[in-house]
């Protein structure tokens, strides 16, 4: 059911490690810039714990009596910190670039995906939540990827050996460091924990105000249109002041955090100095070994502290990768089988809807087509007329292969649509929604959807033929006016028009007009109307229209009511008769008049 994928949904990303596999699959690939990452991390890493030793011994030798020559240890110095600086930067070089990448190559492989899927994957998945799983998801394995991988890698190398190289060198040293470091982490980990899970609500909390804004903006007019300006305003501080008390916890937490490490390990480094300062007087230590203990005291400390962190930032992006490996694994309803059987070159438009009944995924409960029976032949244009939410639409939906339906076919030229390869039989078809699309492109590029390889020329005449041409030339640019998103800079019956232009290049056998003249004046209707008449020739047309005058002059009209044919024939067959057509052409005909 899609109830339940829609709760699925909404349930916390799971954080198993085991979704890093298909970020591996994804990072692997890229085997040399791995291979150079890792090593250069290793040589930084190394770099630092040989840090501490190398300055001690300069310690050692500049406070000697015995006048010992410092240049070959400055010389060594100097080499380690050129090393850690170049391994550092080349790390940082590949490690960024790695993420880039793979997140590069993880968005276009996803978008691949989404884009191939049926319109029943996205009744079930909200669109703005897959859009935000392309961009905040794939934001943060990118950050892990390209960085925290690397430093949680460097942590473990440094803490691990940074440990055995103390016990190793001072075992007697060793124990304020276990006094030092169990606290340390115990604070960081839990007081940590509860910092991000504050973070996080913050961070819905604040996702939440972005929402209300974008939603209240996008709806300005109405806004104002109905005077909520205050109210709008309020509920907006609401969620505002929210999010502040929610930081504001978050705070007071994060300070208190802020106050224990700085207290244990300043405590902690504090208490090795005066064992260390103790150990050097009576002998035991030289002044360079207790640097070297304690420098290497804070890296260990401060390794071993940030590992919690990169972990649990890990597991919040093995979530993200989780829901990354979904998309990609979701599988579109709508396929091609294995072998398909192609159209013929020329397509001659025959359509049959064999016993069709076909329930919405998301109503398994009414039949949106019931035993539906039709056959058009080619060339023939044939309306449909009906009641609102009859179902004329979704015969196109179906005649699209948007969906299948649960019983009975749907053929194109005698080839049942499941047979073949839904990318190529579609070229057959050119289809005017009833909702217009409109791209945030120039008009030309909005035109030239219907066929990419048209030329300058082709687009004009499409133009003219959709009555489009007289606005567009009044337009500031011409054909190179950038229409805004979702066509806001047009009315909707200059959209329409750009629609129709859109469906005349496509130049294909079989025509689909979803209400495409509704929002027209009569004066363009009539234009465009000559055009689509034009274009009907020699071409299957299925017209849907409310106003009976658009559909007069159909071939053969068909009467749907709730997902069946109830009558068919001409206009002035139906006309004769009792019914449906007769009750809307009086209502039409006669209120018009
Ligand atoms: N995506 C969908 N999911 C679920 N039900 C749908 C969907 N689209 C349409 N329906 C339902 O299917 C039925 C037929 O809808 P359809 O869009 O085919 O009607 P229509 O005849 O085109 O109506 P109108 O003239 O208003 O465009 C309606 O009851 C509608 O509520
Ligand atoms: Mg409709």
């Amino acid at each position: 059911m899609a109830d339940s994928t829609i709760r699925e949904e909404h349930q916390p990303p799971k954080g198993k490690l085991a979704n890093l596999k298909t970020l591996w699959s994804f990072i692997s690939v890229y085997k040399l810039q791995l291979f150079f990452a890792c090593f250069f991390l290793l040589i930084a890493a190394t770099t630092v714990l040989v840090l501490p030793t190398a300055f001690g011994d300069i310690i050692d030798i500049a406070s000697s009596d015995e006048g010992l020559k410092p240049e070959g240890y400055l010389t060594f110095l100097a080499i380690v910190v050129i090393a850690m600086a170049v391994a550092t930067a080349m790390r940082f070089y590949f490690v960024t670039w790695l993420g880039e990448r793979v997140v590069a190559d993880i968005r276009k492989a996803v978008y691949e995906r989404l884009i191939t899927l049926s319109p029943e994957y996205f009744e079930a998945n909200r669109p703005g939540e897959i859009v935000s799983r392309l961009t905040a998801d794939t934001t943060l394995v990118q950050t892990i990827v390209g960085s925290s991988v690397s430093v949680w890698a460097r942590n473990i190398l440094i803490a691990i050996v940074g440990s055995v190289w103390l016990f190793v060198t001072s075992p007697s040293q060793m124990t304020y460091f276990v006094i030092v470091v169990p606290p340390l982490l115990f604070a960081i980990i839990y007081i940590g924990r509860r910092v991000r899970k504050l973070s996080r609500s913050s961070q819905d909390k604040v996702a939440d105000v972005g929402a209300r804004a974008n939603e209240s903006l996008s709806a300005l007019n109405i806004v104002q249109a109905f005077t909520q300006e205050a109210f709008e305003a309020k509920r907006f501080g609401t969620h505002v002041d929210d999010a502040f008390q929610l930081a504001k916890r978050r705070i007071r937490v994060r300070a208190f955090l802020t106050f224990l490490i700085i207290f244990i390990l300043f405590s902690g480094i504090a208490m090795l100095l005066f064992n260390g300062v103790q150990s050097v007087s009576t002998g035991t230590m030289s002044k360079g070994e207790m640097f070297d203990f304690v420098m290497r005291s804070i890296l260990v400390a401060s390794s071993f502290a940030s590992l919690s962190e990169v972990y649990s930032e890990l597991q919040r992006a093995a979530g993200s990768a989780g829901r990354l490996a979904e998309l990609l694994s979701a599988e579109s309803t709508i396929k091609a089988p294995a072998k398909p059987h192609a159209l013929p070159q020329t397509v001659d438009g025959d359509i049959r809807f064999e016993n069709v009944t076909f329930h919405y995924p998301t109503k398994k409960n009414i039949a949106a087509i019931d035993g539906f029976n039709l056959h058009i032949k080619p060339g023939e244009t044939v309306a449909l007329v009906g009641p609102s939410g009859a179902g004329k639409s979704t015969l196109l939906q179906l005649l699209l292969r948007f969906y299948d339906p649960q019983t009975g076919k749907v053929t194109i030229d005698g080839i049942d649509l499941r047979d073949t390869e839904p990318t190529e039989f579609r070229k057959h078809l050119a289809f005017v929604p009833q909702e217009t699309i409109i791209f945030a492109d120039t008009i030309a590029e909005n035109i030239r959807y219907g066929r990419l390889e048209a030329n300058d020329d082709d687009v004009r005449n499409a133009a003219k033929a959709a009555a489009a041409e007289e606005f567009i030339t009044v337009s500031d640019e011409g054909y190179d006016t950038f229409l805004g998103e979702r066509g806001t800079r047009l009315s909707g019956g200059q959209r329409q028009r750009i629609a129709i232009a859109r469906a005349i290049l496509r130049d294909a056998p079989i025509l689909l007009l979803d209400e495409a003249t509704s929002a027209l004046d009569a004066e363009s209707e009539l234009k465009v109307q000559s055009a689509l008449d034009h274009l009907m020739e020699g071409r299957t047309t299925l017209v849907i229209a409310h106003r009976l005058a658009t559909v007069k002059k159909a071939d053969r009209i068909i009467v749907i009511d709730e997902g069946k044919i109830v009558a068919e024939g001409t206009h002035d067959e139906l006309v004769a008769k009792d019914g449906l057509y007769k009750r809307l052409a009086h209502l039409q005909f006669s209120v018009g008049q």
